[in-house]
């Protein structure tokens, strides 16, 4: 396989930037070898800069719902184009995004409690600012967190957080002082006695429990719905905030995230990845109440110089509106599809799926970060440079998960099937 134009300029590129990349897992650190550098993406396809064509299954780390590309969403960053890239004002654009956002999750959510949104520029900003919304509406200090669950790089939620730190075995990060994660309390998943118990100690100091309702950040963990339930339960009844983390599952799982595809309406939800539409956006919402605390309406700071930015929103609005009953029953097919096939064969390894979202792991499903193969890493790394040779792109890990697309097709997941199951049989 040519990637020799990969190969200069990831070498060009490790003497101006660190490890030659601007986030970790980009690094091909656990898969061994050099990122391959991509020139352009059309629908389920992309390209790199030797002409390599491949299947995307990382699509942009999940933004990228509706492929690369897609006519609708250029035509509306076009017809932004032509007025602004930025204005720093308040615009039409944020309005627009925002109405239909509130106006879905109301509709999606049974007892939705989603009636404000606010815009940032990445998820890490939104739960960032979502956590001390919660402080700061509840008086408390305290925020659960589960091992395994990744949040953003925030400080306060470094710890055991999964994605990049699980593949790099890091489980905190240098540079963040411990009195910055003095009041997050991490629990394992899975384990309704440990956040009972948590409560019965803190439970007057708890601001929010904040969790992925899809645990999709150290492989997908998927979790017992009432387990989420209970999660529920107690915030409700410790006068706590329940906080979603629907970065990745948000308008993915369902078009109301995982509050809708479990039935659990959460007091505060954040966003990312696909509510941009493939540019940089991020967002928290939740109860009107809560959000009057927020500035300029109340007390607890919170900004950004391009949040709302009109581009983005522009992008943003047009991929949701991409989103309706067709697109999300053709990619459940997809993934039924790639499920079922390929845990057909009976294999050792096997494959784990929500709606667009799958992970291949060796043994039963696990439910908690600690449960997985730690032998896994190796092998996947066999496997990730066994499916770019034959043209199909994964994330560079064995603790990230693979996202579907509306444009790819059956014979596509057939061939990943095909291959997988082929490299998985000798494994
Ligand atoms: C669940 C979750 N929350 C927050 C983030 C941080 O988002 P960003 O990378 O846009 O800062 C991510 C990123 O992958 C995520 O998966």
């Amino acid at each position: 396989m040519n990637i020799k134009t990969s190969e200069e300029l990831f070498a060009r590129a490790r003497k101006v930037i660190p490890g030659g990349v601007n986030s970790p897992v980009r690094a091909f650190r656990s898969v061994g070898g050099t990122p391959v550098y991509m020139q352009s993406g059309n629908g389920a396809r992309l390209i790199d800069a030797d002409g390599n064509q491949y299947v995307d299954y990382c699509n942009s780390w999940g933004p990228l719902i509706t492929g690369h590309r897609h006519a609708a969403i250029l035509a509306a960053i076009q017809e932004q184009l032509g007025r602004a890239l930025t204005f720093g004002t308040p615009c039409e654009q944020e309005v627009l995004l925002a109405e239909y956002v509130i106006d879905l999750l109301q509709k999606r959510i049974p007892k939705s409690q989603i009636e404000r949104i606010r815009f940032t520029s990445s998820g890490t900003e939104a739960v960032m600012s979502a956590i001390r919304l919660a402080r700061g509406f509840t008086g408390r200090n305290k925020i659960i967190k589960f091992n395994g669950c990744y949040h953003g790089h925030s400080d306060s939620l470094l710890v055991k957080a999964g994605s990049g730190l699980a593949t790099l075995g890091i489980p905190d990060s240098a540079g963040v002082p411990a009195g910055f994660t003095a009041e997050t309390i991490v629990l394992p998943l899975d384990d309704d006695n440990a956040v009972a118990e948590a409560f019965r100690q803190h439970g007057s100091d708890i601001a929010g429990i904040l969790i992925e309702p899809v645990p999709a950040n150290n492989g997908l963990l998927l979790q017992r719905p009432e387990f989420l339930s209970h999660l529920r339960k107690l915030c409700t009844d410790h006068g706590a905030l329940l906080i979603f983390d629907e970065v990745i599952s948000g308008f993915r799982v369902a078009p109301g995230g995982a509050a809708e595809h479990y039935s659990i309406s959460p007091d505060m939800v954040t966003y990312g990845k696909i509510i941009g539409g493939g540019m940089p956006v991020g967002a928290f919402a939740g109860r009107a109440d809560i959000f009057a605390k927020l500035a300029p309406d109340g007390p607890v700071y919170q900004a950004g110089t391009l949040s709302g930015n009109p581009v983005a929103m522009a992008a943003g609005l047009a991929q949701l509106k991409l989103l309706d009953a067709t697109a999300f029953n053709h990619l459940e097919k997809l993934g039924a599809r790639l499920e079922t096939s390929f845990n057909k064969l009976s294999l050792k390894w096997q494959a784990s799926r929500i709606g667009s979202i799958f992970w291949f792991h060796s043994g039963q499903p696990p439910r908690r970060a600690d449960q997985i193969d730690s032998g896994a890493s190796a092998i996947y790394a066999k496997f990730h440079k066994t499916c770019l040779e034959n043209g199909i792109y994964l994330a560079p890990s064995a603790y990230e998960v693979g996202f579907l697309s509306t444009p790819m097709t059956e014979t596509d997941v057939d061939q990943l099937v095909g291959i997988a199951g082929e490299f998985f049989r000798n494994a």
